[in-house]
């Protein structure tokens, strides 16, 4: 029976760090760390997500700017807004959250990011850094699955390592960051003719797939380290992941579950992503 691993926790560890740091910068050195958010529409799960995101702002001892534009705005009005935060000396970081409604074009919106404000780590700035190993900030859920891969204490060095998901946000900066840390990395991806075969080789499956309990017990090697990124319903409505629980753990050595391991993760780094932000706009790192 697998261990599980409770990302809860891990997040609370990491928010804690945040926590105690924000307060030491403030005290020792008068600094502030402000994030801004913003959010277009109305689309139910991002207003769910932004207001998590100002709780923990709060939560760490940061200032939260929130800006809420209608459903109509224009790019140009979104574009004007960027530029203004990217001037704005009490925002270090700036989120704005996806999706945006269909007449926006997200890319140019990312793009007009400043890359040192960018926390989410999507420009492509940031995204190149992540390919030759030398960024600032890890887009918030490959770091999270990092945090919670190192909470187990697997060595991911020569390690057979598979991920399952090529998205620009979770699966091929996931990737990277294994390779990074000497692992023996598989990408699959919703074409991989042999993925059986595949996942029964990897001792760390990394899965963001997108589709419900995808990947079961009989895909996963004996003693594995089980990484869900998915966020899905079952048939039922009910939330699950991309791994069906009940039969994965029985193979697993590790295992989150769904809900509570990657997605607290996602947060916890923003904040981290956030104080790095402000410490590097202050000169300090
Ligand atoms: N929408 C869903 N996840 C994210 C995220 O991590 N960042 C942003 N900006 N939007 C999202």
């Amino acid at each position: 029976m697998a261990q599980i691993i409770d990302g809860k926790a891990v997040s609370a560890a990491v928010k804690e760090e945040v926590a105690k740091e924000t307060s030491r910068l403030k005290d020792e050195k008068g600094l502030k760390v402000g994030l801004a958010v913003v959010i277009v529409g109305n689309n139910p799960a991002s207003r769910v997500y932004v207001n998590n995101k100002k709780k923990a702002c709060e939560a760490v001892g940061f200032q939260s700017f929130e800006y809420a534009m209608d459903e109509d705005t224009t790019q140009e009005q979104l574009l004007d807004l960027v530029n203004v935060l990217n001037r704005d000396a009490r925002v270090n970081g700036i989120l704005v959250q996806l999706p945006l409604p269909a007449h926006i074009d997200e890319k140019a919106v990312i793009n007009a990011i400043s890359p040192e404000k960018d926390v989410d780590a999507f420009h492509p700035v940031n995204v190149g850094k992540i390919m030759i190993g030398e960024y600032a900030f890890l887009p918030c859920t490959p770091a999270g699955v990092m945090r919670l891969i190192a909470s187990t204490g697997v060595d991911i060095t020569g390690k057979q390592c598979v991920v399952i998901g090529r998205s620009n946000i979770v699966g091929k900066p996931m990737a990277m960051l294994l390779l990074q840390q000497n692992g023996t990395v598989t990408i699959c991806h919703s074409k991989t003719k042999n993925l059986k075969e595949v996942c029964l080789g990897a001792d760390i499956l990394v899965v963001a797939i997108g589709r419900a309990k995808f990947v079961t017990g009989d895909m996963i090697k004996e003693g594995a380290v089980v990484i869900d990124v998915g966020m899905d319903r079952d048939e039922e409505g009910k939330l699950c992941g991309d791994v069906d629980f009940e039969s994965a753990e029985k193979k697993a050595g590790y295992i989150t579950p769904v809900p509570g391991g990657v997605g607290p993760m996602t947060i916890a780094m923003l904040m981290k992503n956030t104080l790095t932000a402000a410490k590097q706009q202050a000169g300090l790192e």
